[in-house]
């Protein structure tokens, strides 16, 4: 049960928060294009703190801010060292001083959960190693504005196990979709965070042919084959995911109106081609613009507003 203190991974929230959220989003997002949003956020300010880069997040969450009267920062580790310079706890204690809501972006899961954990404020995970829950809060609510649903439909994530896959998982065992994993042996998600979402419900399968997960799938999911701090292994990744590359010949044995998805940043011609990334199924640019309007919804949310 989600407690509505921090946004730390989709594992936390039910059915119905996932639901509201997607509602909220979807509202937020007409609201944006007319031009009726209301400053809900008026004296309100976020520390957004990197530890690694950031397009989309940086400039969505700060935007998203700004757009609802709201004012964010960018605060870089290179300043504050988390853990050497100074102890999350320290960090988590001082920033609740001057901002009503933190967002992190970091390597470790369990350094968000610290830095929620003696914050006085709401945390916010804008991606781990582990998880990247705005990210796929977003991308469901890109699939149910383009296909007006979700339960039902077959989602096929191909590539790396990585924190995208991960937050799939999860959405999987929230909602009723089916979800198919198209993996290499070796790099698969881990097997705990698997069980667990099966447990609660999730239909999620993991095959290791890319043409067997996108076989009539509705919508189909990809993300780099490396991730940010990823050093192992590099060249043999590359090596064992080729085949699940997103390209016109997969698209071929999905459903006709299947939808292409990718969080972005894409390495074109490595796990999607360009004119799949291009091409009339592809929603990557609707998603990237999504992940305004949600995190918008999260933030209200988790301010009481
Ligand atoms: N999709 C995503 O999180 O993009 P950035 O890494 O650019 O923030
Ligand atoms: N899996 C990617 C997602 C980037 C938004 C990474 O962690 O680098």
């Amino acid at each position: 049960m989600w407690n509505r203190e921090d946004f730390l991974t989709l594992a936390d929230l039910d059915r119905s928060d996932v639901e509201r959220l997607i509602k909220r989003g979807l509202d937020l997002k007409r609201k944006h294009h007319d031009g009726r949003l209301e400053p809900l956020l008026q004296g309100k300010a976020m520390a957004m703190i990197f530890r690694k880069p950031s397009l989309r997040t940086r400039m969505s969450f700060e935007m998203g801010m700004i757009g609802l009267g709201g004012y964010a920062f960018y605060v870089s580790d290179e300043e504050i060292k988390i853990g050497q310079r100074e102890a999350t706890c320290d960090i988590a204690r001082v920033v609740s001083r001057y901002v009503d809501v933190i967002m992190i972006r970091t390597y470790a899961q369990e350094e968000v959960e610290e830095l929620a954990k003696f914050a006085s404020v709401p945390v916010i995970n804008a991606l781990t190693d582990l998880y990247h829950p705005c990210q796929v809060l977003g991308d469901l609510m890109t699939i149910v504005e383009k296909k007006g649903k979700i339960d039902g439909l077959k989602v096929a994530f191909l590539g790396d196990g990585n924190n995208v896959a991960n937050s799939w998982i999860n959405a999987a065992s929230k909602l009723d979709f089916e979800l198919v994993l198209g993996m290499a042996k070796g790099f698969e998600p881990p097997d705990e965070i698997v069980s667990r979402a099966r447990s609660e419900g999730g239909r999620i399968k993991i095959v290791y042919d890319g043409f067997e997960a996108a076989r009539d799938a509705d919508v189909i999911y990809t993300d780099v084959w490396v991730s940010m701090g990823v050093r192992s292994d590099v060249e043999r990744r590359k090596e064992v995911m080729k085949n699940l590359q997103v390209n016109s010949e997969i698209l071929k044995v999905a459903r006709s109106d299947v939808i292409v998805m990718h969080c972005l940043p894409a390495h074109r011609g490595e796990e999607i081609t360009d004119d799949v990334i291009d091409g009339e199924h592809s929603v990557v640019y609707d998603e990237a613009e999504n992940r305004m309007h949600i995190q918008r919804a999260i933030i209200l949310e988790l301010l009481g507003k």
